[in-house]
């Protein structure tokens, strides 16, 4: 047996702006066509749910309006980036609380045949608030009580670049300590695939013992000078096929009705991106 299950990623949806909607209601007939099992979006949900309610709220009807099997993790703009690599609207206690009474858990984990998909909260990872370590808690009983399962590790957030010893602090892979820390919650299980966005890039790396999938956007792309490219910088989901054996096939879709938007282009989103870091 085999669960389809579609990573859709970035989808920065919102009531105020809402340049991407149209592209979220094209992938949601693209969802159907493609008959998928379950949705897990992997953050940016919203354009500005760390500031706006109303964002979040927009969000999730949307989602809701699939009306096809989903869960999602925060992303940065959902929830607050990770403390401490100077973001201007970092997690707090306030904005997480906002985010849980729309969106329900921030952590989870999901059981199919042969798999244990496991969901967390990248920027609560290695912040001061309590619940970080209820959540490494509760990603190490996940893991204790596996079962002989094949573990995915679905987080807004890239690990790294290339290698878990990296030590750069900015906001484009998880901190350091943060991935440290989230790793050692993963020590000793049959971690096989770590599922990521927020690169707004698709790209796959052999991580070892797992396989690093980075779901696109579905909304858009970064231009180069604000951003290098890891891989094809294209609008789209990633299609994971998992097996009952435990093994997984990962594939990169891109529906022909998405409209492919470069965020220069939209300065009313985000502001200048000459200007201003995403
Ligand atoms: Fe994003
Ligand atoms: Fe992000």
């Amino acid at each position: 047996m085999t669960v389809h299950v579609a990573q859709i990623s970035d989808t920065h949806l919102s009531e105020a702006k809402p340049f991407f909607n149209t592209n979220f209601a094209r992938l949601g007939e693209a969802l159907h066509e493609a008959a998928v099992d379950l949705v897990i979006n992997s953050g940016d949900i919203s354009l500005n749910g760390a500031e706006l309610d109303a964002d979040l709220r927009r969000a999730h009807g949307l989602h809701e309006a699939l009306d096809l099997d989903w869960l999602a993790i925060p992303g940065n703009h959902d929830i607050g980036d990770s403390q401490g690599i100077g973001s201007s609207y970092a997690i707090d206690e306030n904005r997480r609380a906002r985010y849980r009474t729309i969106f329900g858990e921030d952590y989870w984990a999901h059981d199919v045949p042969g798999w244990r998909l496991i969901g967390v909260n990248a920027q609560l990872v290695g912040s001061d608030l309590s619940a970080d370590a209820d959540q490494s808690n509760f990603v190490r009983h996940a893991t204790a009580t596996a079962n002989g399962r094949s573990i995915a590790l679905f987080v807004h957030k890239p690990l790294y670049d290339a290698s878990p010893a990296e030590t750069d602090l900015g906001g484009r892979f998880l901190p350091p300590a943060a991935r440290g820390g989230l790793l050692s919650a993963f020590t000793g299980a049959k971690l096989r695939l770590v599922a990521c966005g927020h690169v707004h890039q698709f790209r796959q790396t052999n991580g070892g013992d797992w396989k690093n999938v980075w779901a696109p956007s579905t909304a858009f792309i970064l231009p180069d000078f604000f951003q290098p490219a890891y891989g094809p910088k294209v609008v789209g989901y990633v299609g994971h096929a998992f097996h009952a054996d435990g093994t997984v096939d990962s594939r990169l879709v891109q529906p022909p009705a998405l409209t492919q938007y470069n965020l220069e282009a939209i300065p009313e989103a985000y502001g200048d991106l000459r200007a201003h870091k995403h």
